[in-house]
């Protein structure tokens, strides 16, 4: 009996996992989708980088906001996604960056360090990216558990990623700031709640 309720419990969580690894996937076959249809607008290389970035940035928010909707929600689920969110961040991140690279910059390393040096909305860009590798690569329960408290620390650079990535997006935009002040927004209110928790613990 009580076999049976757990390995419903674990199947339940399997086939969840498995969609959310759907759903975060789904910008990307749209943009494939788009690049078929050859619907990607008058400049592809804008369009590409744009989308990739914004994805970036909604899944780095949904990432922090999977704590807060755990405790609104009480549902466990929202921390066993952690990982699968986090690892889309890194991976729509590092396919903007490849975007910018080969699309923009023909693959010349020369001209990236360039920018990187000279423009700092790339500089902040390029640091935010930084950040993530690390965490990536420490995802896994074998570095979870290698670097014990070091890991929770290590992991906290997020908040430095996504203040990074609000700077990056405000700083590159020339005319309309709505669209980032309203993402810079969110950021900020799931900082906020952040904060207030750690200080009433
Ligand atoms: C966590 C990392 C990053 C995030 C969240 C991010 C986010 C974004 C967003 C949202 C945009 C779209 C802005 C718009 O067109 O309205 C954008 C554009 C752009 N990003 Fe990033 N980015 C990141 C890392 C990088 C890196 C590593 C590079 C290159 C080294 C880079 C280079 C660019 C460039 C060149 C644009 C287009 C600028 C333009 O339209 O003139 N980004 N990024």
């Amino acid at each position: 009996m009580f076999q049976s309720h757990f390995s419903y419990k674990i199947s339940r969580m399997k086939i969840l996992k498995f969609t959310l690894f759907i759903i975060l996937l789904m910008p990307l076959i749209y943009l494939v989708y788009l690049y078929q249809m050859q619907d990607l607008t008058a400049d592809p290389i804008e369009y590409i980088l744009h989308y990739t970035g914004i994805w970036t940035v909604r899944i780095l928010l949904l990432s922090l906001a999977l704590t807060p909707f755990r405790n609104l929600f009480k549902q466990v689920f929202f921390l066993r996604i952690r990982r699968m969110v986090g690892l889309f961040v890194f991976f729509y991140a590092t396919l903007h960056l490849l975007v910018y690279l080969g699309l923009d910059l023909g693959f010349r390393f020369g001209h990236l360090w360039e920018d990187i040096v000279k423009r700092p909305y790339i500089t902040v860009g390029f640091l935010a990216w930084l950040l993530l590798v690390p965490m990536a690569i420490t995802s896994t329960n074998g570095m979870l558990r290698r670097l014990g408290k070091k890991w929770k620390t290590l992991h906290k650079s997020i908040y430095l990623i996504a203040i990074l990535a609000c700077l990056h997006f405000i700083w590159l935009v020339k005319a309309d700031l709505i669209e980032p002040l309203i993402y810079s927004g969110l950021f900020f209110a799931l900082l906020f709640y952040r904060l207030i928790k750690y200080s009433k613990s």
